[in-house]
């Protein structure tokens, strides 16, 4: 229950996720006029552990976003000012293999979140959305907000779709929305389907690297802890109907970041196997942040090496939280995804 009327109301979807269990552990940390409803499905990416001790000013709700008479009655419980879209099917390969649940949860689930928020007066309505639906670069050039949308993976369209709907919303209703497109993070309880907690876990255990195609592809990293700072600065200070860039200023090969990873752990390169590329895997994705820095002064703090050192020490001390989810299901997903690749 909300204790004193003048704290505000956030509903976060995908709270017991990886970005969004950062953010909430960060606003409850920080903003104390801020009482959270984390609304999740719990699905194999989410873990309740990733917020433990976190449940003062916090109510949970196992409720799927896609199911439209739960969540309303969410909205008819409680006066909700804020509504943060984390909720999502995140990951590439798995769109690749089975892309239904993508736009089930990415699109359906967003629109019935847009529909409620717009029905229950919501002030503040934040979709947090991803540098890849705008494509791929070349060898040059950055993503600004004003690049076409351009989606090229089954995750990305559903992303793209998502954030198509939410302007929708703006334009048709002036409904009070904003757009954040973050690029790819890493940091602490990052489910190990994703490359960096994929390559620490495997080298810790002397298991092969997986490197997908020739290893060059290039993505600009962002430490998670920045990424939800900048969602806070947007949220804080952003125009409403605007989308903002965030990205790391850490744009880095593949091949480097394992090396890099590697090295760290003193542990043999051969352990790197190149395998069958990713279908229609984008090149290249970096991030003209330079909206998001004039308009609300955020920049990230952490630089590449720094954050993938705490990362590493992280997992390193963290070692029963990962062991826990090696042990389930992932076991199958990872005999699928990489055997006979
Ligand atoms: P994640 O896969 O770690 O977590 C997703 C969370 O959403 C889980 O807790 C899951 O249970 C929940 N969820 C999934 N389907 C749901 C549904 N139907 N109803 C309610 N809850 C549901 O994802 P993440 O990496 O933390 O990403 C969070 C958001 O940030 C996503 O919208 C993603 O597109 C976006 N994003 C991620 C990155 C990145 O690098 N990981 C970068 C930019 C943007
Ligand atoms: O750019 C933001 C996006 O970053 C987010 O929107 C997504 O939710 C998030 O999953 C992430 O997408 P990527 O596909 O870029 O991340 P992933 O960690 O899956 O892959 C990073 C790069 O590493 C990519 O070029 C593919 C490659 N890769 C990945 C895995 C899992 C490998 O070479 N081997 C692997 O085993």
């Amino acid at each position: 229950m909300r204790v004193f009327n003048y704290m505000k109301t956030y509903l976060v979807t995908g709270g017991f996720g990886f970005i969004g269990s950062n953010f909430i552990r960060y606003v409850l940390d920080n903003k104390k006029d801020v009482y959270i409803i984390n609304v999740d499905k719990v699905t194999y990416a989410a873990n309740p552990e990733n917020l433990a001790d976190y449940s003062a000013n916090c109510k949970f709700y196992k409720v799927d976003i896609a199911d439209k008479t739960a969540l309303s009655k969410i909205f008819i419980e409680n006066k909700i000012d804020c509504v943060v879209n984390f909720a999502a099917e995140s990951h590439v390969d798995r769109s690749i293999a089975d892309p239904g649940i993508f736009i089930k949860t990415n699109v359906e689930g967003t629109l019935n979140l847009l529909e409620l928020s717009l029905k229950h007066n919501v002030g503040k309505f934040l979709q947090v959305s991803t540098d890849e639906v705008y494509g791929s670069l070349g060898a040059s050039g950055k993503f600004s907000e004003d690049t076409p949308l351009s989606p090229r993976s089954p995750y990305s369209a559903s992303k793209a779709s998502a954030d198509m709907l939410a302007m929708a919303f703006f334009h048709t209703y002036n409904m009070p929305v904003l757009i954040s497109r973050c690029s790819n993070n890493y940091g602490p309880y990052q489910f190990p389907e994703k490359l960096i907690p994929l390559v620490i876990i495997n080298a810790l255990n002397n298991k092969y690297i997986p490197l997908y195609g020739d290893g060059k592809n290039v993505r600009d990293w962002i430490h998670v802890s920045d990424h939800v700072k900048g969602i806070c600065s947007v949220l804080e200070k952003g125009k409403l109907g605007e989308v903002y860039n965030i990205g790391g200023n850490s744009e880095a090969e593949n091949i480097d970041i394992i090396i890099y990873i590697l090295n760290k752990l003193n542990k043999p390169h051969s352990l790197i196997k190149y395998v069958k590329d990713r279908q229609g895997h984008d090149r290249r994705y970096a991030m003209d942040f330079s909206r998001i820095n004039a308009e609300t002064g955020f920049l990230p703090e952490y630089n590449i090496e720094k954050g993938i050192d705490s990362t590493i020490s992280w997992y390193i001390k963290n070692e029963s939280w990962w062991q826990e989810i090696l042990s389930g299901d992932y076991k199958e997903y990872y005999k699928k995804m990489y055997e006979n690749r």
